[in-house]
């Protein structure tokens, strides 16, 4: 037998051995230690290239060939067997993991809006059906803004009622006491007519109890244009009562800085029907809020002509408006965030 013989039936030797080898590599670990033995650098098919200088030149392409043939059919069968081993993985982990894919899934955790974020987006629905947008104000405001340009003068006696908190900052900020300083904003950035809400958080030294918390919502709302009088106001209100509660409202004479004339309103208590019952202290009317005529003052202080132009404000309480439409007696449960409470609203 030439060397060429014997190197080609060695080589056919180790591809039967080798490939009945592969077969019992069952696991990832066996497998690794056939790749060694057999086709890793050190392993015994590339080991039998130490014997390639001894066959001639003649028989060398006969040689090369088998050798190169042998080199790809373990390493393809490598391959397939790697392949294989990771599906059987699988599989056996799937096998062991034991899921019952005929259960039912898990019904996901979906959110609900808080009451009051539920009555302030009804509150913008029947307000943008009017043509009120929505404008927005910080916070934490400007003694100007919250106080001056509202026409409350720093050594204005209405400014006890609102005392709030103040932020340590140069210039003086404050946690606003009530959302009339977005008017100030919205008619100094823009000329007449305006006609927007305003929703957002207020901040006041208040006790709380069961109709007061030290912070809560307001909603104002503000329209300025040409010929705009305080029945166009009540017509406004009156609508918007009727539209989320179903009731009625009444005025009453107060006084604001920066309303003349001005005026607290109320809507009739839902739960008698307007006869007088505990809720409403045997009033039959639940107070709201405030509202009047834009004051001269004002107008002229955000540069506005009162000659030329009127408006009407009102702001009112979400909190109240939401313990009258859910039936509830003490608005410290809307910021006490105790879920027992709000899954009610789910
Ligand atoms: N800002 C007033 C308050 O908080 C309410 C109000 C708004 C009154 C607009 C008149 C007009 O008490």
């Amino acid at each position: 037998m030439t060397t060429a013989d014997s190197l080609i039936a060695t080589l056919a030797d180790l591809r039967q051995r080798a490939l009945e080898r592969l077969s019992l590599a069952t696991t990832a670990d066996l497998l690794e230690a056939w790749r060694i033995a057999f086709i890793a650098r050190k392993g015994e098919l590339p080991g039998l290239r130490e014997r390639l200088p001894s066959v001639s030149k003649e028989e060398m392409p006969r040689v090369g060939q088998a050798f190169n043939a042998t080199k790809q059919v373990l390493e393809q069968a490598y391959e397939a067997r790697k392949v294989g081993l990771g599906g059987a993985a699988l599989e056996a982990g799937i096998a062991g993991e034991a899921i019952d894919i005929s259960l039912p899934g898990r019904a996901p955790l979906t959110g609900y809006a808080h009451p009051v974020k539920e009555t302030l987006r009804e509150i913008i629905r029947i307000f943008g059906s009017m043509g009120f947008s929505v404008a927005e104000g910080p916070e934490a405001e400007t003694d100007r803004n919250n106080f001056e340009l509202l026409n409350i003068p720093a050594d204005h006696p209405s400014r006890d009622t609102m005392d709030t908190f103040y932020l340590d900052v140069p210039g003086g900020i404050l946690l606003r006491t009530h959302t009339s300083p977005v008017q100030a904003r919205v008619m100094l950035s823009q000329e007449p007519p305006v006609r927007i809400i305003a929703p957002g958080r207020c901040y006041r030294r208040d006790q709380e109890d069961a109709s007061h918390l030290s912070y809560f919502w307001q909603c104002e709302g503000l329209a300025v244009d040409r010929y705009v009088t305080f029945s166009d106001l009540k017509g406004v209100l009156a609508s918007f009562a009727s539209q989320i509660l179903g009731c009625k409202v009444r005025f009453r004479p107060h006084h604001f800085q920066f309303t003349e004339p001005s005026a607290e309103f109320d809507f009739s208590c839902l739960v008698c029907g307007g006869k007088g019952c505990r809720v409403c202290k045997y009033e039959g009317w639940l107070e709201i809020s405030g509202a009047g005529m834009v004051h001269p003052q004002v107008l002229r202080n955000v540069g506005y002509d009162p000659t030329a132009v009127s408006g009407f404000a009102f702001g009112m309480g979400p909190e109240r408006v939401t313990m009258m439409r859910y039936g509830i007696n003490d608005m410290r449960l809307l910021n006490a965030n105790d879920l027992r409470f709000l899954r009610q609203f789910a």
